[in-house]
């Protein structure tokens, strides 16, 4: 019972993306256009549910635990949120992706709790357009933010730029610039199309080849995947300091090297970004007692995740937009 996770095509999963928010304060056109909606009055997870879940999945190979939302800084507990996870004995890695639009004030205070990755979302260099995609004009506080992140410490800062069609498509060397003397990993992230994204995608997605085509003839060189690595290729070269990592999920095999597991900030587990709707944890998360039946639960499903999301097959996933499941 306490052997490692493991799917029927010999994946393992020792990442787990936690959602611990719905709501998010930016209204991203390819997300939440119309900012969060409420559906009665949300009760996301609690600290207490979050300790026994985190103990939960460590005990069956969970390493690193991604703290995801909406927009999770947006909780008030959210530094006891680190402080519990960090705490686990068995998790080493402790990240989170955000907006990026509370990193100034807290980067410090979040590294002391113990988190020490930061993924943040800047969707384009041009303040204008950076409002355009977002509906926020927080440009500048979201990059002084990423100074704050460098300064205070952390590991690991990355930035992710979803690629979109006629809106910041005309970004890359204002990118490129940025990186020069920036010590961060810019990402690159094709457009998937959700539940409610349908149209949408049709007009915006950009394939990720042909980046990858320019940076190649540029003359940077893909670095080989290190044992910790998500979904991203990255490359790197000699002029930069910063590295470009390319998440292309429509690419063949993409799903080959899944290593992550979700869960929603409503306690669901989510064995892919699309396939499915999610299978209740809450009930076995009340109390360190119910651990067993937790982890039977964990082995149950995973021997039903399937092998890929099925979207470069034109389906589109189940899932309405990344917000409810942390991306
Ligand atoms: P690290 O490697 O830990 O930095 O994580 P990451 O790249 O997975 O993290 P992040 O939260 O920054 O996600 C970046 C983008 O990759 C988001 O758009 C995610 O939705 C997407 N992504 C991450 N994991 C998966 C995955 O398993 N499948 C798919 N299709 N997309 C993913
Ligand atoms: N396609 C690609 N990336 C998306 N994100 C949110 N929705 C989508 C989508 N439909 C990204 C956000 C954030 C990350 C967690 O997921 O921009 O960087
Ligand atoms: Fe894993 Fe699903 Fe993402 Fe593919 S789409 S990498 S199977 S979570």
């Amino acid at each position: 019972n306490m052997s490692q996770l493991q799917d029927s095509f010999g994946r393992r999963f020792h990442y787990l993306r936690m959602s611990v928010t719905d709501v998010c304060n930016f209204k991203c056109t390819y997300c939440l256009p119309d900012g969060y909606r409420p559906d009665g009055k949300p009760t996301f997870l609690t600290l207490n549910e979050i300790e026994n879940l985190v103990a939960g999945f460590g005990e069956v190979g969970t390493q690193k635990v991604r703290i995801t939302g909406g927009e999770p800084t947006l909780r008030k507990d959210f530094t006891d949120i680190v402080r519990i996870v960090a705490d686990n004995p068995n998790i080493n890695t402790v990240a989170m992706t955000t907006n990026g639009y509370r990193l100034q004030q807290h980067a410090k205070e979040w590294y002391d709790a113990g988190l020490r990755r930061i993924n943040v979302s800047v969707d384009s260099l041009d303040p204008k357009m950076f409002y355009q995609i977002t509906g926020e004009n927080k440009f500048d506080q979201v990059m002084r933010g990423i100074e704050a992140a460098l300064e205070a410490g952390f590991e690991r800062v990355k930035v992710n730029a979803v690629l979109l069609k006629g809106l910041n498509d005309k970004d890359l060397p204002r990118f490129l610039q940025w990186i020069k003397n920036t010590p961060i990993d810019l990402r690159f992230i094709e457009l998937m199309e959700t539940g409610l994204g349908h149209d949408y995608f049709n007009a915006h997605h950009l394939a990720g080849v042909d980046i990858k085509k320019q940076l190649e003839r540029e003359g940077w060189l893909y670095d080989l995947p290190s044992v910790d690595d998500g979904p991203a290729q990255n490359f790197s070269h000699a002029d930069y300091q910063g590295r470009i990592g390319l998440i292309m999920p429509y690419a063949k095999n993409f799903c080959a090297s899944c290593n992550r597991l979700r869960v929603s900030a409503k306690g669901k587990l989510h064995l892919c970004l699309f396939t499915e709707n999610g299978v209740d944890l809450r009930d076995l998360i009340q109390n360190p007692s119910q651990r067993d039946e937790l982890i039977s639960r964990l082995h149950g499903q995973l021997a039903q995740k399937k092998e890929t999301h099925f979207l470069h097959q034109g389906i589109t996933g189940v899932t309405q937009h990344l917000a409810s499941i942390g991306g």
